[in-house]
């Protein structure tokens, strides 16, 4: 039996809480400790985009769950880690961390489905930022755990087992899942690009978003960079501003970098006198 093997039933409950598995640019972990607490009560919860999951990975379970993104090697990861975990597990570990891999793997992302996401993730693991094209050379940090990696993953596919895994634009996603006892969390691509793991949103696609907003049944939290665009569109709703570390191994704080980000939520519309101060 491998290291990471366990034997059900008994030894299961010693899997590690689910965490993000993969590296993922505008993951919201430096974040959660403003968004968890403005999570309002639902029954639904559905992370429209979900990239590494670092909210739904952080927040209760819910009754019924929802995880979506438009970016189908992501998504087919996590149908492969939800459905068919133990081949996954297999033909990870047949893989190295090493730079020719990254190189290889550029080439030929994988013959088949299963090498496709096993590769996608090793890619995303040994590459710089997660982004998946260079080499991420560490002089401070030990490299990740093999057998860590597994357990993580294990521990992911445990808490997959009742969320539906989407690949859905956010339109037809917010669509198909509004109901009145649902939560929407929406963290969508900032106006500066989320580099090569995904395109940035042009100011034009973040008006038809949150113009949508207001319709919905559920409740919903949604987080942006801080810009002008966003506060004009949003200005209806009290805008939270927080501030957070920015930067790939920054997480302490320590370089003193920072990036200013907004949370809105559908519970905390403006005060009425400071929208009418506005049309003014
Ligand atoms: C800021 S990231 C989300 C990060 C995530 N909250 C986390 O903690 O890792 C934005 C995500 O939106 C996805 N995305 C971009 N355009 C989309 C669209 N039109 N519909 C759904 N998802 C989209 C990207 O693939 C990316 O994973």
């Amino acid at each position: 039996m491998q290291p990471w093997q366990y034997e059900e039933p008994g030894e299961e409950a010693a899997l590690p809480h689910a965490r993000p598995v993969i590296g993922w640019p505008g993951g919201k972990t430096r974040m959660l400790q403003h968004i968890l607490p403005l999570i309002p009560e639902h029954s639904t919860y559905c992370e429209v985009f979900g990239g590494g999951l670092a909210v739904f990975l952080a927040k209760p379970e819910s009754d019924v769950e929802i995880i979506n993104d438009i970016n189908g090697d992501l998504v087919a990861f996590y149908r492969w880690c939800k459905f068919h975990l133990e081949p996954l597990l297999d033909e990870i570990d047949l893989v190295l961390n090493a730079r020719q891999e990254l190189r290889d793997y550029l080439s030929q992302p994988g013959l088949t489905e299963l090498q496709r996401a096993a590769r996608w993730f090793i890619r995303n693991k040994i590459s710089f930022g997660g982004m998946g094209t260079e080499f991420a050379v560490s002089r401070a940090q030990p490299l990740g755990s093999r057998v860590k990696r597994q357990l993580a993953i294990r521990a992911l596919n445990r808490r997959l087992d009742r969320t539906a895994v989407e690949n859905l634009s956010w339109e037809k996603c917010l669509d198909l899942y509004d109901c009145a006892h649902g939560c929407f969390f929406l963290d969508p691509p900032y106006l500066d690009s989320g580099g090569r793991a995904y395109g940035g949103w042009s100011e034009l696609e973040l008006a038809r978003f949150c113009q949508k907003l207001p319709a919905l049944q559920a409740k919903w939290v949604f987080t942006f960079q801080d810009c002008e665009q966003v506060r004009d569109l949003m200005s209806g709703y009290e805008i939270l501003g927080v501030e957070r570390a920015n930067g790939i191994g920054n997480n302490s704080g320590k370089t003193g970098r920072k990036y200013r980000e907004v949370i809105i939520t559908s519970e905390r519309r403006a005060p009425v006198r400071a929208r009418r101060t506005k049309s003014a």
